[in-house]
């Protein structure tokens, strides 16, 4: 059975175009995967907790050798680890905040990239630990960075992305790109012409997922 891991990351709700273009995607899946598995995240509204002190301390001691104190600073982290290795295929939707990711991702990417289960190091490196998955990344900015653009250098977001899931093993990234929405707010461009083309992009993505 295939799973598939959606995440929003938008602080909005119905007004967000993210979580309407991930569930544009999960809607797509689901039809194209009848049994498949929704596992779903909504970072925006339900953030996971930052790492702290007593959490950096149980990601570096043995499974085996970790108090009860530890053992719970890592549960929230293991319950998202045991979902990114459940699925196969992701859809996160992220905004642009800031020229990054909001700061309800970076939490969650915190809790993620973790030693010895998501990650390796030896002397030879560093070795992403998750295998044969796939994500499509879809990006919303009010500005538009593309390459070559006068923003392009302030685009902290998707290569950060990028790297960071590269980072984990997961390098079978599509990102679809809703830039420009600041017409889309100020009523300059109407919303659902502009969304058109992204949406098709989202359905096809999904239907290749
Ligand atoms: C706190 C905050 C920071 C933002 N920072 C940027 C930014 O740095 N660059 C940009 O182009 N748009 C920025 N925006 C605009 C959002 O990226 C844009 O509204 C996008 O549609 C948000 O995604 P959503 O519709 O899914 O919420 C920001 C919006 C908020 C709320």
């Amino acid at each position: 059975m295939s799973t598939l891991l959606h995440i929003d990351a938008s602080p909005r709700a119905e007004r967000s175009v993210s979580r309407q273009l991930t569930h544009d995607f999960a809607s797509a899946w689901k039809q194209a995967h009848p049994d498949g598995r929704i596992i779903y995240r909504d970072l925006g509204h339900n953030p996971v907790s930052f790492v702290n002190e007593t959490w950096i301390a149980a990601a570096f001691t043995p499974a085996d050798a970790l108090s009860p104190e530890l053992r719970a600073a890592l549960a929230i982290s293991n319950q998202l680890i045991a979902e990114l290795e459940t699925a196969s295929e992701y859809v996160f939707g992220v905004p642009m905040h800031n020229f990054s990711v909001p700061a309800t991702f970076k939490a969650y990417i915190d809790q993620v990239v973790r030693v010895g289960r998501t990650f390796a190091v030896d002397e030879s490196g560093y070795k992403g630990l998750l295998h044969g998955k796939s994500a499509t990344v879809i990006t919303c900015s009010g500005g538009a960075y593309r390459n070559g653009s006068p923003l392009a250098p302030y685009n902290y977001q998707e290569p950060w992305i990028r790297a960071i899931l590269g980072f984990i093993g997961v390098t079978e990234v599509e990102f679809v790109v809703a830039d420009g929405l600041s017409e889309v707010e100020f009523g300059k461009r109407d919303r659902e012409q502009y969304l058109k083309p992204i949406r098709e992009q989202v359905q096809r993505a999904a239907l290749a997922a």
